[in-house]
C-alpha cells in the first residue's frame, strides 16, 4: 500500500468512528428525554397552587410547593377523568381533602341548607380554621354528578380568578362526595331578581351593572386567560353569586369542558331558556354559548323577569319597538321604581341584543363585551342629567383583564 495514504485511511477511520460515537450519544439522549417526558405525563403531575389549609384537611405531599400554571393537561379531560381515581383526583389540584367525619361536625351533621341545585343539596359549614364555607354534597348514585364532581374539581383547582368562585376542598369517602366553596354571603343572583328567600331587597341599577361588568370579566378569563379555553355551558342567575360587598362570582362548572375547533356533543346540555339556538342546532358548543347566555343574563337583570318564563319573547317584542321608537325603558324592571341610567339602559339593551343575535358569528366575543360594558362605565351616565332619579349607594368599581 502507497505510504503517502496510510495517515490518510487512519484519519477517515477515526473520523468515521467519532461521528457513529457522537449519533449513538445524541439518539441515546433524545430517546431517554422523550421517555422520562412520557412517564411524567403519565402519571397525572399538574401544576398546582397550593391554598390555606385548614386543620382537618390533608394534602397530598408530592405536590405542596408546586407553582400554579394554567397547561394545556385539561385537553385531555375526558381522557384525564378515566385515568384519575375520583378519591385522588383533588390531591392531584393541590385542593385540600376533608374527611367526612370533620364534615360532619363542621356542618353540624348538615342541617343548615343554603341552596340545591341539581348536584344536591349546599350546606353551611364553619371550618374549625373559622372560616365560613358552603358545601356541596353530591346526591348519593348519581353518575352524572360524579363527572360533573371531577370537573369542578379539575377546573377550579387550576383556574383562580375573581370573580370565579374559590373551591377550598372537597372530600371524596365511602361512597360520599363533597366540594367546599368560599362562602358567598348574599347567595345567588336569582334570589335576590326573583325575591326567591321572601326578603330580599331589589337589586339596584348599579349593582346590576356591576354583576354583568364581573360576570363579564370572569367569562373573559375563562374564554381568554385559561389554557385551553373553557366554555362555562351554564350561565345563568342562579349560577351568579354575590359576596358582602355584591361583587359577583361564576360558579358551578360542572359542565364546563375547554373548547376544542368543531366538537360535537352527543347530547344538549345547559338550562332551558339560556341554551344557544345554534348549539341546540348542531351540538357543538364554543365560546359564543356562553356570550348567548350572558346576553340572556343581561336582559334578566334589566327586565326582572325569568328566562323560563318568556323572556325572550318579551325581549324581541320590545326589540321591535326600540327600533323605531325611543328605546327599552318599556321593559325595565318596575321594582327599580324607574331609578336608573337611561343611556346606558338602552347600551346595555343593545349589547345584550346583540349576545343574543341567532347566528353566533354576529355575536361579540367576551373580550368586546368586557370593553363595551368598561365604556360604559367610563362614561358616568349616572352623574350627568339624563339619570332619572340619583341612584343612593353602592360606588360601582371596575376591573379589567
Ligand atoms: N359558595 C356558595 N356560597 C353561598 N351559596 C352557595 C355557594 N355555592 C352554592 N350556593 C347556593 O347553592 C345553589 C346551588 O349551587 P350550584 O353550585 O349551582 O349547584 P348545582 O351544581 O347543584 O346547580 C346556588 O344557586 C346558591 O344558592
Ligand atoms: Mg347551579
Amino acid at each position: 500500500m502507497n505510504r503517502k495514504l496510510l495517515p490518510l485511511i487512519v484519519g477517515l477511520c477515526v473520523g468515521f468512528v467519532f461521528g457513529v460515537g457522537v449519533t449513538i450519544a445524541f439518539v441515546c439522549c433524545f430517546w431517554s428525554r422523550n421517555r422520562l417526558r412520557r412517564s411524567s405525563e403519565k402519571s397525572g403531575n399538574i401544576p398546582v397552587r397550593v391554598k390555606v389549609v385548614d386543620s382537618g384537611a390533608s394534602l397530598s405531599s408530592s405536590n405542596v410547593g408546586l407553582e400554579s400554571s394554567v397547561s394545556s393537561d385539561w385537553g385531555n379531560m375526558p381522557l384525564s377523568l378515566e385515568g384519575l381515581q375520583r378519591k385522588d383526583v383533588g390531591s392531584a389540584c393541590g385542593i385540600p381533602k376533608y374527611s367526612y367525619k370533620y364534615m360532619q361536625k363542621v356542618t353540624s351533621n348538615f342541617t343548615t341548607i343554603i341552596g340545591r341545585g341539581a348536584f344536591g343539596s349546599v350546606y353551611k359549614a364553619q371550618m374549625l380554621t373559622g372560616e365560613t364555607v358552603a358545601v356541596k354534597v353530591l346526591g348519593n348514585n348519581s353518575k352524572h354528578g360524579e363527572k360533573q364532581f371531577l370537573t369542578e374539581v379539575l377546573l377550579l383547582g387550576r383556574l383562580h380568578h375573581k370573580h370565579l368562585v374559590d373551591l377550598v376542598g372537597y372530600t371524596a369517602e365511602r361512597g360520599q362526595h363533597m366540594l367546599l366553596y368560599a362562602y358567598m354571603s348574599n347567595g345567588n343572583v336569582a334570589s335576590h331578581l326573583y325575591d326567591l328567600g321572601g326578603n330580599q331587597e331589589p337589586l339596584n341599577w348599579d349593582a346590576r351593572f356591576q354583576i354583568a361588568l364581573d360576570v363579564a370579566s370572569g367569562l373573559e378569563y375563562l374564554h381568554y386567560g385559561a389554557s385551553p379555553p373553557v366554555v362555562h355551558r351554564d350561565i345563568k342567575s342562579s349560577n351568579i353569586l354575590l359576596d358582602q360587598f355584591m361583587r359577583a362570582k361564576v360558579t358551578d362548572f360542572g359542565l364546563s369542558r375547554p373548547e376544542m375547533i368543531k366538537r360535537r356533543s352527543s347530547h344538549v346540555q345547559g338550562t332551558f331558556g339560556y341554551l344557544d339556538p345554534e348549539y341546540m342546532s348542531t351540538k357543538t358548543f364554543t365560546k359564543k354559548s356562553d356570550v348567548y347566555s350572558f346576553g340572556v343574563l343581561l336582559f334578566e337583570l334589566i327586565t326582572g323577569r325569568n328566562p323560563q318564563q318568556g323572556l325572550m319573547e318579551y325581549v324581541k317584542l320590545a326589540a321591535m319597538e326600540a327600533e323605531s321608537k325611543v328605546g327599552w325603558e318599556e321593559i325595565v324592571d318596575s321594582q327599580l321604581n324607574g331609578k336608573y341610567d337611561v343611556h346606558r339602559l338602552n347600551d346595555m339593551a343593545a349589547l345584550a341584543l346583540k349576545c343574543v343575535n341567532e347566528a353566533s358569528r354576529d355575536r361579540p366575543s367576551m373580550r368586546d363585551i368586557v370593553g363595551s360594558l368598561s365604556q360604559l362605565y367610563e362614561k358616568k351616565h349616572f352623574e350627568n342629567h339624563n339619570i332619572k332619579s340619583p341612584s343612593p349607594v353602592n360606588e360601582i368599581s371596575i376591573e379589567l383583564g
